[in-house]
């Protein structure tokens, strides 16, 4: 066990990079060490804005010996890369969401950090929202019953310039598809990890509004292992776009969070029920900068955590690939007009 802080390089820029900056900057347990951009020109601009060592390219960032650890916040389709040769290096790492674009490149990632041991984290923070804890508890105690319905509604708007601003979003290449790998994946994630593995998917995707590659609105059915059924219906098409939706049903009770807070609560432990956190986190539902960077922060600090304690983060590789491999089960059910089922 090490209480040493943690030395944190960030490779990436972009926006999500901010978040994650902030964050190291506010906690106590690890400190930024340098960022890494993908060119020279992108690196001093980077370096003018936020007042820290930003080499122009990871491999540079990767031989610096005060790095412990990695937050890699590249674009989907570039995660393994940078990954690969951070493990390489022996640093631990700590990955947007989602882990890779493929399962096939997710499993290299998980492979590489499993050979050399370095912990690997995916980001998922809305699994560290307060609310969200509540409800996996009072699942988890049995407090709603046998589960028997589970639904993650992520009814987003994006418009044109937000693809357009871009040259991965709602790419196959770089995003891998795009409203359900790219926003949904967030409650879809929390969807399954309540509700467990499933069992079969019947997908739907539609291009309905946007000039992308991927989908913009994107439906399944989903029969979990417990025999629950479930529902998902993600989209960056709909105006004005609505704060995410997440509606757990048991035989004994309900909840339903509606942008990670409790806005539904129906249990027999009445006392929870106005037991809401009044923090706002923001929803990504029209605009993705109102999102703040709490949650971020808290699972940072559990990802450190794991680090200098010899522990498994919250997420791990096995449990950010689950939302993935959901992901692709709906794409393939859609291309193939049939239902999918999981091994
Ligand atoms: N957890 C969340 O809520 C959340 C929100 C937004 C984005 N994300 C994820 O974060 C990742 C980045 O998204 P973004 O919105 O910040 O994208 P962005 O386009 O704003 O930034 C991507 C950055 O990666 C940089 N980059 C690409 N290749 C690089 C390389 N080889 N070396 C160094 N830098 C490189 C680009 O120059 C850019 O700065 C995506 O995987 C996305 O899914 C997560």
């Amino acid at each position: 066990m090490s209480s040493k802080k943690i030395g944190i390089g960030i490779i990436g820029t972009g926006s999500i990079a901010r978040h994650h900056l902030k964050s190291v900057q506010e906690l106590s347990n690890c400190e930024i060490i340098a960022m890494a951009s993908s060119s020279k020109k992108r690196a001093a601009k980077a370096e003018k804005e936020f007042g820290i060592k930003i080499y122009d390219s990871y491999q540079k960032l990767l031989k610096n010996d005060a790095v412990d650890a990695v937050i890699i916040c590249t674009y989907s389709g570039n995660h393994l890369a940078p990954a690969l040769a951070a493990a390489k290096r022996g640093k631990h790492i700590l990955v947007e969401k989602p882990i890779e674009i493929t399962i096939k490149r997710a499993n290299k990632i998980i492979a590489a950090c499993k050979k050399v041991g370095v912990k690997l984290s995916v980001i998922f923070q809305n699994r560290f929202s307060p609310d969200y804890i509540k409800l996996k508890k009072a699942v988890r105690e049995g407090q709603l019953g046998k589960l028997i319905l589970g639904n993650a509604y992520i009814k987003w708007s994006r418009d044109a310039n937000y693809y357009q601003s871009s040259n991965w979003k709602g790419t196959i290449k770089g995003d891998g598809g795009a409203a359900l790998i790219n926003q949904g994946i967030h409650t879809i994630d929390l969807l399954i990890d309540i509700m467990g593995e499933v069992d079969s998917v019947f997908g739907k995707t539609r291009t309905v509004k946007h000039t992308i590659e991927g989908e913009d609105l994107g439906l399944a059915i989903l029969t979990f292992k417990n025999s629950a059924l479930g529902t998902i219906e993600g989209s960056t098409a709909v105006t004005p776009g609505y704060p995410e939706r997440l509606e757990i049903y048991g035989t004994q009770g309900s909840v339903i969070l509606e942008a990670g807070k409790i806005v539904g609560w129906n249990t027999d432990d009445k006392k929870r029920k106005n037991n809401k956190s009044k923090k706002e986190y923001g929803s990504g539902s029209a605009d993705p900068l109102a999102m703040k960077h709490k949650l971020h922060k808290a699972q940072i600090s559990d990802f450190v955590n794991a680090i200098q304690k010899d522990k498994t983060p919250l997420v791990d590789g096995i449990q950010g690939r689950k939302s993935l491999a959901l992901i692709k089960g709906i794409y393939k059910s859609a291309e193939k007009g049939k239902e999918i089922k999981f091994k």
